[in-house]
């Protein structure tokens, strides 16, 4: 048992109070933001005098070996040391002597640890900024070549009117391009540097914060020491955004999963995204679209789990915080490999525009056409509403769609239809007729492509 605090106890710790208190199965995930952590605090350390050029050398080439030792294997990181601070502050004794024992001189495990945190979350958020961008330049791409595939849009599960598979995916491209905004947003927020703070009343040394703050990237140093060690908040707000992406992938993979079924075959997944049933030849199971909406609850678990921790630590430091690391640790990986898995996906899957485009003349879809088609030849909507109400109870008597209906049939019903209705609910004309900014037709989606072209270009 290494520990760092000896000295003011007679009696060993109890063995099961010393595995329920450490943290080392967990915290070396970040051995290297510990180290690097450290590199900046002991060059600064020599550059304000407080330890001497000598022994900055003697530090920063011990740290390197350490960091040299963990990649390659050499040195492994066992639970004979408390925490990952212990294991880097112990191994850097037993390599360079003295000197080494000053690497912990103006500074807390506790400002430390929140260092450390904000380092590995910071990394992290730039790699899932990279993965949802990937999801984005491939939802770009789809959008870009469906302007043109018809598909009924739907409401309460039930064929609504006609949209295009771009405009489908357009929805989502919003809510994607919302998740990296926010990943942004948090990035700048949680960007001060909490190194300096101390345990939680700052310290006696004359440390330049601002020197630390710059060497790591940050944009300064944090303003007040006991929030300093006891802010969690970047790690709540990371998972909140974290549950929003998997909610939204969520939804994508349950509409995924219709599409992919045999009552709809909208879309097929590749066999790479397939898995097969151990029992029934036949299928061909969405299983990768099924665990990324299952992993969703995962996700929200770790929110939850993050905010009940933190609801009621009084200040600073309190031990509770060592339980912010598991969950969110796990969420991170989580969210990273839905990301990769989900953009792989419908990149790979292949898209059948004819029954989209056959699903949507099937299911009245135009019936709303047919309405305005009447009230631009002056039938007051209300009436129209009630006449194309007919038309689609004897279309279903009759087991054909509007589009199938004679001229005679129509003006049995309303005597206002001439020849040209037939155009006025063509799928396209539906769809083109929608040009506002935001709708499915075809200059108002390329308009927004062309938007969101410029807005990745910019990345
Ligand atoms: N393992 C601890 C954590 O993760 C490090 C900080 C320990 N500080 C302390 N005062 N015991 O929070």
């Amino acid at each position: 048992m290494a520990q760092l605090w000896g000295g003011r106890f007679t009696k060993e710790t109890d063995q099961l109070v010393y595995n329920f208190n450490a943290s080392i199965t967990f915290d070396q995930k970040f051995y290297r933001e510990d180290i690097e952590g450290s590199v900046a605090h002991v060059k600064m350390l020599a550059a304000t005098g407080i330890l001497t050029e000598d022994e900055k050398d003697q530090i920063l080439a011990g740290l390197e070996g350490i960091l040299e030792d963990v990649e390659s294997g050499k040195l492994l990181i066992t639970s004979e040391y408390e925490d990952i601070h212990s294991f880097v502050e112990a191994n850097l004794i037993d390599r360079i002597g003295d000197a080494g024992k000053k690497l912990h001189t103006g500074r807390s495990r506790n400002d430390q640890v929140a260092l450390d945190m904000k380092l590995y979350t910071r990394k992290e958020i730039v790699e899932l900024k990279g993965l949802v961008k990937d999801l984005i330049v491939v939802l770009h791409n789809l959008m870009r070549e469906h302007v043109d595939t018809f598909m009924p849009g739907f409401t309460h599960l039930q064929k609504a009117q006609p949209i295009t598979l771009a405009h489908h995916f357009g929805a989502y491209m919003e809510m994607f391009k919302r998740d990296y905004d926010r990943l942004c947003d948090i990035f700048e927020r949680m960007n001060y540097c909490p190194i300096g703070s101390g345990a939680l009343a700052g310290t006696t040394y004359p440390l330049d914060r601002n020197m630390t703050a710059e060497l790591l990237g940050f944009k300064g140093p944090t303003l007040n020491s006991m929030d300093s060690v006891s802010d969690r908040d970047y790690v709540i707000e990371l998972l909140s955004a974290m549950s929003t992406i998997m909610m939204h992938l969520s939804r994508f993979s349950e509409e995924v999963i219709i599409w992919n079924s045999n009552e709809y075959q909208f879309v097929e997944l590749d066999d790479a995204y397939s898995t097969g049933s151990s029992i029934m030849p036949q299928k061909k199971n969405p299983d990768i679209a099924e665990l990324v909406r299952g992993k969703t609850g995962r996700v929200y678990g770790a929110l939850t789990q993050m905010l009940t921790t933190m609801k009621g630590i009084p200040l600073a430091y309190n031990k509770d915080m060592q339980e912010d690391k598991e969950m969110t640790f796990d969420a991170i990986d989580t969210v990273k490999g839905c990301l990769a898995l989900f953009t792989g996906m419908i990149k790979t899957m292949t898209v059948n525009k004819d029954k989209m485009e056959q699903s949507a003349k099937n299911g009245f879809t135009n019936a709303t056409d047919a309405a305005d088609y009447l009230v631009n030849h002056g039938v007051p909507f209300r009436d129209a509403h009630g006449i194309v109400g007919q038309l689609v109870l004897y279309c279903i008597e009759k087991n054909i769609s509007l589009d199938d209906m004679s001229l005679e049939e129509y003006k049995k019903i309303s005597p206002v239809f001439e020849e040209d209705i037939y155009e006025a609910i063509s799928l396209k004309t539906c769809v083109e007729k929608r040009t506002t900014i935001g709708a499915p037709g075809k200059a108002a989606m390329e308009q927004v492509i062309a938007i969101n072209e410029d807005w990745i270009a910019n990345l």
